[in-house]
């Protein structure tokens, strides 16, 4: 009762007592940047060390600072640390507990750093961190692709536009179109990288510091290639995370359009590919179903990483130079896409690398609804001379004959054909099979088995190189 009446009436039943709790639970962070604890300790020991080094502090200071962190290490490490939401995010908690650790040489860390630097520097370390792992993760996709694209380099498909049948492809080939969208997701990762590389560390609050510091010497302790060199800037950027959040979200969407590839695949009316058991479920009730539930989720965990680019942009853009403590809120949604994304990449190279090829259905689907007018075209302009307006018109009336037989079209006579053009001969069959169609589309890129191997050959030997 007398909590309720310390508390706001209205609000704050969920409070223990007043306002300080209400701020205590919007202001603490410690919740989710406990999970910068590393990079925490790892950005207070190579400040320690350049502060001993330029005799800013003690090197018997720094011996008790470095000591403590790493026994604060250990301890979060084995689980044995308590966090405090009284002392709101992982600085804090660190730098109270080392003050109990080693007394009075704690308070001297804090020199020519704020937290406002602190958290850029701990934060773009995660970040770089984990663009990285990303990068990995789509090196283990696109092996797995490749491997997949080089087995079914000669698979006939369906290639569709619309989702209608367009022209035969290879699978082969559909497979290689993932490595290209996935390649420069790696590309845009290493980029990012690049970019992020610099070390806000020393920028203190906004300002920079009087102190002698030396900002190259942290910036190359903690991996950097250089320190920043602006201190308003380096407080005040977020687009480092921006970015990450921005090439997940373009990942995402390639991995969502690839889960909804599968999802249409596994269907029985299609039945191109049969998911592995692990990748896939039963359903309660009725036995004959194998969901592919795992490339739903992905098709929608994609919504998640969207939204959380929108969500971080949206509290960015209206801050002044240079700290403000809305900044706070970039954490969770960086944290969440990357878990999401993480496990998006393992289902789905999971699945690439598990799911059994129906090379019959393919090949079945790809001779199906006049896949090969496009051919038969191009062989009247090839053979007979037709421009191929003409050619194309030609074919339309054969494709009409054909569906009116209800047949496909090399199932047409001789004479069906002359009687749409006089000077077609029986030389057009060859290429009204999916197989010749493939094979004679040798343009660079093209979907022909040689073309695709070619391409194979070009990737294995560009990413083994990185
Ligand atoms: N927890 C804060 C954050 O994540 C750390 C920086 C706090 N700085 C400040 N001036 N209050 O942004």
């Amino acid at each position: 009762m007398s909590d309720k009446k310390a508390s706001n009436q209205m609000w704050g039943g969920r409070f223990a007592s007043g306002p300080a709790a209400i701020m205590e639970a919007i202001n603490a962070s410690i919740g989710f940047d406990k999970k910068l604890y590393q990079q925490d300790i790892r950005g207070s020991v190579a400040h320690s060390r350049m502060l001993a080094e330029q005799g800013i502090i003690s090197a018997d200071d720094q011996k008790k600072i470095e000591n403590g962190l790493n026994s604060i290490l250990a301890d979060i490490d084995a689980g044995k640390f308590e966090f405090s939401a009284k002392l709101e995010d992982i600085h804090m908690n660190v730098e109270a507990h080392l003050a109990e650790l080693i007394g009075p040489a704690a308070g001297r860390l804090h020199t020519a750093r704020s937290r406002n630097d602190q958290v850029a520097v701990d934060f773009r370390l995660w970040v770089k961190e984990e663009t990285q792992r990303i990068a990995a993760a789509l090196k283990e996709l696109i092996a797995a692709f490749l491997d997949r694209a080089e087995e079914h380099a000669a698979t006939v498909m369906p290639g569709f536009t619309h989702l209608q049948t367009a022209q035969p492809v290879t699978f082969g080939h559909h497979c290689m179109a993932y490595v290209e969208m996935f390649a420069r997701d790696l590309s845009r990762a290493r980029d990012a990288v690049e970019r992020m590389d610099e070390c806000p560390l020393g920028a203190a609050a906004l300002a920079g510091t009087g102190f002698p510091i030396d900002r190259h010497m942290t910036a190359k302790a903690l991996g950097f290639r250089e320190p920043t060199r602006n201190s308003l800037d380096s407080v005040s950027d977020r687009d480092f995370a921006l970015e990450f959040l921005s090439l997940a979200a373009i990942c995402a969407t390639h991995l969502s359009r690839l889960a909804e590839e599968i999802v249409i695949w596994s269907t029985p009316q299609f039945g191109f590919v049969r998911l592995s058991d692990s990748y896939s479920t039963g359903s309660s009730i009725m036995p004959q179903k194998k969901n592919p539930d795992a490339a739903e989720l992905v098709r929608a965990k994609t919504g998640r990483i969207n939204g959380h680019l929108i969500g971080l942009l949206t509290v960015m853009k209206g801050l002044p130079l240079a700290y403000s403590k809305d900044m706070q809120e970039d954490k969770e949604a960086v944290f969440d896409a990357a878990e999401t994304l993480d496990l998006m990449l393992a289902a789905m190279t999971g699945m690439v690398r598990d799911m059994t090829i129906n090379t019959a259905a393919m090949k079945k689907a790809a001779g199906s609804g006049y896949a090969t007018a496009t051919d038969l075209a191009d062989w009247l302009v090839r053979a007979l001379g037709l421009p191929f307006r003409e050619a194309h018109h030609v074919t339309g009336r054969a494709v009409a004959l054909a569906e009116e037989r209800k047949a496909p079209l090399d199932k047409l006579t001789l004479e069906d054909f002359r009687s749409i053009h006089a000077g077609i001969t029986d030389d057009v069959y060859s290429v009204l099979t999916v197989q010749n169609s493939v094979k004679s589309r040798t343009s660079f890129g093209g979907t022909a088995p040689s073309e695709v191997r070619k391409q194979i050959r070009h990737w294995r030997k560009r990413l083994s190189k990185t």
